[in-house]
């Protein structure tokens, strides 16, 4: 019979395969991962170990999706100082700092935390959502509680449980940075993250220059989000709290594997899908969406998308454009200035127009107050001259807060089904 010996090698294989696994679970002390091994953390869907992207022959140790055949790496440790070799070892120093050392010892990576005692109890830990997480194993403080976590510094890629946004105590940005590109993981120029502010807004941006703004979050979503015809992947939640403001997102089912990136090579912010029955990633978004998404593409006062109107870009009514010649060929960058007839809080000279399915302007030079009724708020505005628009800073239900706008309004458009109303100072009978 053929059967048993069979059997046996099957059970030494499982009993072999476990030893391998309980073996590489997590890294200590004592316990390193090498490069040129086959050794990695795995934990559910993603797999922590050393690769090569693309072309290149360079090492990083990384985390990537294990059980999909293309390789998606939603993480780098080292993307600014790679291996040339494969002599890396990640390892935990005595002083609990979880290190990637190259040849001869050297340094190429650290979590650079400082710890009070020096004990040998530190364990670094690959979490089922992708997470790598440190901690010190006696510490008694719950094992949600880490000394350092791989979430706090993203790469390129956002995943569901994780933060994108700012803790104001420490400082700490946690926002995607793309890669230069596909062969090279190091940090590109573009970005993707929310802005400090009392009215944060997401932003991507080249460097310090703005490539779009998602406008601030309304009580709903971003203001510049447009209704989805289909039911949406996912549920975006925006936390705004005393000590840090931050965004999540969670997929409806937790069985489709979903990441946003942001792409360099196309400047955006790409949210994917994977698909079990294709094998690859299926782009759901993205960002910017159209012409009009683009930062200030109808510069000062200009309007992007006016509804009904054969021109990309509109002065608001009661602007006229700043070069009418320039403007008429499609040359939007002077943008638009008020008509001559405004005077400030002057009867029949001074008003607000209301306009419908706004994404509101660039927050830069405003004030917010959550509490504000819309009547005080426009009372606000009005006492103001350089005051030149306000609006709810909440749309729920019949809205409250309010948004005040000082100086020139960048960065208008009109969305076809969402957005928000939007006062804007100017020159009419109508107060
Ligand atoms: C590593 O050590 C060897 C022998 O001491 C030396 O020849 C080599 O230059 C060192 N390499 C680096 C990268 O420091
Ligand atoms: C750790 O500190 C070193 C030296 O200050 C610095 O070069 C390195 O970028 C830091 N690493 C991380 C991951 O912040
Ligand atoms: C896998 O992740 C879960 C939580 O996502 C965690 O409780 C568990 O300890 C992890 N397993 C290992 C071996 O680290
Ligand atoms: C923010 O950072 C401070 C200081 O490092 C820390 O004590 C606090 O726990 C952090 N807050 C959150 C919510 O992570
Ligand atoms: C970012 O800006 C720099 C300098 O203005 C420019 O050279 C580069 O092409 C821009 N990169 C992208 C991806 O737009
Ligand atoms: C979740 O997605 C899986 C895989 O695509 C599918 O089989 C399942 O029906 C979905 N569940 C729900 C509740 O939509
Ligand atoms: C970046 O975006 C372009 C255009 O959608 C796509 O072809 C390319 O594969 C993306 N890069 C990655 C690594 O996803
Ligand atoms: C019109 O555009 C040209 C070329 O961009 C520029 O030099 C000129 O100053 C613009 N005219 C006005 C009035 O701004
Ligand atoms: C400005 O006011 C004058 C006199 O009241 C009027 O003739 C002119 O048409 C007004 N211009 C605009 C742009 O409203
Ligand atoms: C915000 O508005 C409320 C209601 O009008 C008011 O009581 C409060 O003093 C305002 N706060 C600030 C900082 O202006
Ligand atoms: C109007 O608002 C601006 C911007 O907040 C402020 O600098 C200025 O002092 C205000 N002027 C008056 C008269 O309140």
């Amino acid at each position: 019979m053929a059967t048993l010996p069979f059997m046996s090698f099957v059970v030494m294989l499982l009993l072999f395969s476990t030893q391998i696994s309980s073996d590489t679970d997590i890294i200590t002390q004592f316990h390193s991962l090498h490069d040129g091994t086959t050794n990695t953390l795995v934990n559910g869907t993603f797999e922590l170990g050393f690769f090569s992207p693309g072309s290149s022959t360079n090492r990083y140790v990384g985390i990537w999706f294990k059980n999909i055949p293309i390789k998606t790496v939603v993480w780098v440790a080292n993307r600014d100082h790679p291996i040339s070799d494969k002599s890396g070892i990640l390892s935990i120093t005595k002083e609990g700092n979880l290190v990637l050392f190259g040849k001869n010892g050297t340094t190429h990576w650290s979590t650079n935390i400082t710890t009070k005692s020096s004990t040998s109890s530190f364990i670094a830990r690959l979490l089922g959502t992708g997470n790598l997480v440190l901690n010190d194993e006696k510490e008694n403080n719950g094992y949600d509680v880490y000394l350092w976590q791989s979430f706090d510094y993203p790469t390129d890629t956002f995943l569901p449980g994780m933060k994108v946004g700012w803790n104001l105590t420490s400082g700490l940005n946690r926002r995607l940075t793309a890669w230069n590109n596909w062969d090279d993981p190091s940090s590109g120029q573009i970005t993707y993250g929310l802005i400090r502010s009392d009215i944060p807004e997401t932003k991507i941006q080249n460097g310090s220059l703005v490539l779009y703004r998602s406008g601030p979050y309304n009580g709903l979503r971003f203001g510049a989000t447009q209704k989805l015809k289909h039911v949406p992947l996912f549920i975006l939640n925006f936390f705004y709290k005393k000590d840090e403001y931050y965004f999540t997102y969670q997929p409806r089912n937790q069985s489709i594997l979903s990441r946003f990136v942001i792409n360099q090579t196309v400047s955006a912010l790409q949210i994917l899908k994977w698909t079990e029955g294709k094998q690859r990633w299926m782009l759901h978004l993205n960002i910017p969406r159209d012409e009009c998404d683009n930062y200030n593409r109808c510069s000062s006062f200009g309007i992007c998308g006016m509804m009904g109107k054969s021109s990309m870009c509109e002065c608001l009514s009661g602007f006229t454009p700043k070069s009418p010649q320039n403007w008429s060929v499609k040359d939007w960058s002077q943008g638009c200035v008020r008509s001559e007839n405004w005077s400030c809080r002057e009867k029949n000279k001074d008003g607000f127009i209301k306009f419908q399915n706004m994404k509101v302007p660039d927050t830069k030079i405003s004030w917010i107050n959550r509490s504000m009724t819309l009547k005080k708020c426009k009372t606000k505005c009005w006492e103001n001259c350089s005051c030149t628009a306000y609006a709810n800073s909440n749309i729920i239900e019949d809205g409250s807060g309010c948004i005040l706008w000082f100086g020139d309004l960048l960065d208008l458009r009109q969305l076809p089904d969402s957005g928000q109303d939007l006062y804007v100072r100017s020159h009419t009978s109508e107060i």
